[in-house]
């Protein structure tokens, strides 16, 4: 096994010397642009990745600009990645950079591992691909390289697989360059052993792999069964004002935290209608808050139009935005529509949508709505 794995360290890196793709953060080694490259990378194709490093690391070049910046404007740089909660770690990791490490992303593996958002396998890809130590950085790539060429049929994310494997990655990573052996193994996963129909005539690595040599390349790695995710449906209601729509921002900490969308109630399992819950959205909108101990409002007789709807999947949670406007609002001889003052929200120009940062799942939502009104606008 040892002397197999300094050979699979060396063919490999050969191979990456002159197979890798020429992407933007493998063109320096500066810490804090691997971190950010890094951090947008997990759960985000690579061709996504691209425009949006090459914009953030021009708004936020150093560690300090990030960390000085308004987190709103760190959202909009991210706007459309998803995951938010990324950005929101970034950030705050970089302002422990700059107030205990002088702005330098710290090389020690203790300190870098306290910072916010820095899990196993970001930890392992700054430290071996810019400060160029042997830490494995074991993404789902390299899970399914390494099942593969050691052949292991157990499930890959039972904790001791993915324990063995990063072991096999460490000690792999000593007979090489960890900085090369690294992006090697990721570049394999990305270019050759693919999740369906894996390259193995090109594959460099190809004789001493145990999966193709008992013909279970396509049937490895296993994974244990997924949890279903649970289905939410959200009403949300398309109020309008002249060419303004009242929006609000989501509560901070919670998924999406500090975004803004529609006003809405998530709704896991009801037997009232999706207008019932529309009507009682926009009696509570217009009265306020039903407070602890009162009863609960009878929603006020207001006809609904349904106007569009657009679904979304997260890891845990499947989304279907459904939205209703009223009818007879803010129409020629219509009512105004008064926002009870415990609501915090504002009315959206039309004009104004891109400065604001939007969930995915709502900028599908606008652009339907505004295309309705027959607006050409460029909105995100
Ligand atoms: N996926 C995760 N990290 C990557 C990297 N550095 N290059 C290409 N794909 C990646």
């Amino acid at each position: 096994m040892e002397e197999s794995l300094a050979a699979f360290t060396h063919t490999l890196e050969a191979w990456y010397t002159q197979a890798s793709r020429d992407l933007p953060w493998r063109r320096t080694a500066d810490p804090y642009a691997i971190l950010v490259s890094e951090t947008m990378l997990q759960q985000t194709r690579v061709e996504t990745v691209i425009p949006y490093y090459d914009r953030f690391m021009d708004r936020f070049p150093t560690p300090l600009h990030l960390a000085d910046a308004a987190i709103d404007d760190v959202l909009k740089m991210w706007e459309g990645l998803g995951y938010y909660r990324r950005a929101r770690n970034l950030k705050a990791a970089m302002e422990v950079v700059r107030d205990r490490h002088g702005g330098r992303i710290p090389e020690d593996p203790d300190e870098l591992r306290a910072l916010p958002g820095i899990g196993p396998y970001t930890l392992g890809a700054v430290l071996s691909i810019a400060f160029n130590r042997p830490y494995p950085a074991v993404d789902g790539n390299v899970l399914r390289v390494m099942s593969r060429y050691s052949g292991i049929e157990e499930p890959v994310d039972l904790p001791k697989v993915k324990r063995q494997i990063e072991q096999d990655v460490a000690k792999a990573l000593r007979y090489g360059t960890p900085r090369v052996f690294t992006q090697a193994l990721m570049e394999l996963g990305a270019l050759v052993c693919t999740p369906k129909k894996p390259r193995c005539s090109v594959c460099p690595v190809a004789s001493n792999c145990a999966a193709r040599a008992r013909g279970l390349t396509e049937a490895l790695p296993k994974r244990l069964p997924k949890r279903a995710r649970r289905r939410q449906i959200v009403v949300a209601l398309w109020l309008t004002r002249g060419d303004s729509f009242w929006a609000e921002r989501r509560p901070e900490g919670g998924l999406l935290g500090g975004m803004w969308q529609l006003p809405a109630v998530e709704i896991d399992d009801s037997s009232a209608s999706l207008e019932w819950h529309a009507r009682a959205c926009l009696t509570e909108l217009r009265l306020g808050h039903a407070h602890k101990g009162d009863t609960i409002r009878e929603p006020e007789a207001v006809v609904f139009e349904r106007v569009c709807e657009a679904s979304h999947a997260f890891t845990h949670l499947d989304w279907t935005v459904v939205v209703f406007a009223p009818v007879g609002y803010d129409q020629a001889g219509g009512q105004l529509l008064e926002i009870h003052p415990s609501h915090e929200g504002t009315w959206v120009g039309f004009e104004e949508i891109s400065k604001f940062v939007w969930p995915k799942v709502y900028q599908d939502v606008l652009s339907q709505l505004i295309s309705r009104n027959h607006k050409q606008l460029a909105l995100f």
